[in-house]
């Protein structure tokens, strides 16, 4: 076989987003895109704000000699410390240029950090229902996943948290806002879960590092702010990319972040930065790292985004959908109202709507919508939304 058996049984359990935009591309070719009504994806819609098309008009016209060459692994100190200089006001903590390593995107900056991290065997505690990719990143550097569910509202279940905890515990990683439930952490929970991680690494005589992977941190609605996990916890390493808040994902370009009052942190970023190189990385792209330098404060439109979560939310909710109201990213993740989740999944796909099973995420009994898609196809799908709920009994 030209694969290894690890990778062949990956496959062969294959990705449900995968899955579903091959079925999608199915039902396009036979009804015509328009009257396929495709929830499954998480690539942003919006364009990019106009100050990043400026940037990038800027650079070509006036190039900088050497713009295009290798650089430190950690990437141009010019814009770690632009990304420190806001981060240092927004949770008030001095952070300074060497705190930040400018990555290959959150999945890239993931995997430099569990690779820093991990010994073999150690394990990573993910709180269900998660970013699928997880499970791949821990075992890329030999780590083994321990599975927690959330409470109720998808908010961290501290008990649950704390009865997970080994002798073999390296990390817990939190995604607040939250792919798939769009969810954002409460403050009081983040500094609980940070006074059970010291309690439990200061008992057990090892580190317990929280990380955050925050993509969609600027995303949120109703006026909320991401609570600060730097400021609940010392060992926290923040994680993120401008994939989603500057709409750039095809870019890859994305920073950590680390605690600056953290023990070990000159030896911690080093790990990081040697990682970063020796996993292939190098460093993150060039020229995004000059873009994204001076558009720290920028975001996509986020009222587009809010107009869709209030219309699908709102739609599902009068069809008879469980759902929790998200305040983050561009997800929903409302109760399967079949037991089976797949076969709701397989039921709604006869309409011509296409979802995410909640297995696909650790969470059996739901299913993900993804709203980051045009707010026609939204208000196309209103009747085989409509049309599905009564086949399923929900509405008369
Ligand atoms: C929760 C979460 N983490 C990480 C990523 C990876 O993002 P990036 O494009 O920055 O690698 C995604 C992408 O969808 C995500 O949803």
């Amino acid at each position: 076989m030209a694969i290894s058996k690890k990778i062949a049984g990956f496959l062969a359990s294959a990705s449900w987003i995968r899955k579903m935009f091959e079925e999608g591309e199915r039902l396009r070719a036979i009804y015509g895109a328009d009257k396929v009504y495709d929830f499954t994806l998480g690539n942003p819609d919006v364009e990019p704000p106009a100050a990043f098309k400026e940037a990038l008009k800027n650079a070509a016209l006036h190039p900088v000699p050497g713009m295009h060459r290798y650089m430190s692994n950690a990437g141009y100190p010019e814009t770690r410390a632009a990304v420190t200089s806001v981060l240092a006001e927004e949770h008030g903590l001095p952070f300074q240029a060497k705190h930040v390593v400018m990555t290959v995107g959150a999945g890239g900056g993931l995997n430099v950090v569990l690779k820093t991290l991990l010994d073999e065997g150690d394990e990573v505690i993910v709180l269900a229902p998660y970013f699928v990719e997880y499970k791949f990143y821990v075992d890329n550097h030999g780590g083994r996943v321990v599975e927690v569910r959330t409470g109720p509202d998808f908010q961290p279940d501290l008990e649950a948290l704390a009865a997970a905890i080994t002798p073999r515990t390296r990390a817990v990683i939190i995604n607040s806002p939250n792919n798939p439930t769009g969810v954002v952490y409460g403050e009081n929970c983040l500094n609980e879960m940070g006074r059970l991680l010291e309690a439990r690494g200061l008992a057990l005589g090892r580190t317990i590092y929280l990380i955050s992977d925050e993509p969609y941190a600027k995303i949120v609605y109703d006026g909320i702010q991401v609570p600060s996990v730097f400021r609940a916890y010392r060992s926290s390493i923040v994680v993120t990319s401008h994939s989603k808040d500057l709409a750039l994902p095809g870019e890859r370009i994305g920073y950590i972040a680390v605690h600056p009052q953290m023990e070990d942190v000159d030896l911690l970023v080093e790990g990081l930065v040697f990682c970063n190189r020796t996993l292939g990385f190098v460093n993150a792209p060039a020229l995004m790292q000059r873009l994204v330098a001076g558009l720290q404060r920028e975001k996509v439109d986020i009222d587009a985004y809010r107009e869709k979560r209030d219309l699908l939310y709102n739609t599902l909710v009068e069809f008879g959908f469980d759902v929790v109201r998200p305040q983050g990213a561009f997800y929903l993740f409302p109760r399967s109202p079949l037991p089976d989740d797949v076969e709701f999944v397989r039921t709604a796909q006869k309409y011509n709507v296409l979802v995410v099973p909640g297995s696909g995420f650790g969470l059996p009994g739901y299913f993900r919508v993804s709203y980051c898609i045009n707010k026609q196809v939204i208000i196309n799908a209103r009747p085989a939304l409509e049309a599905l709920a009564r086949e399923l009994g929900m509405i008369k």
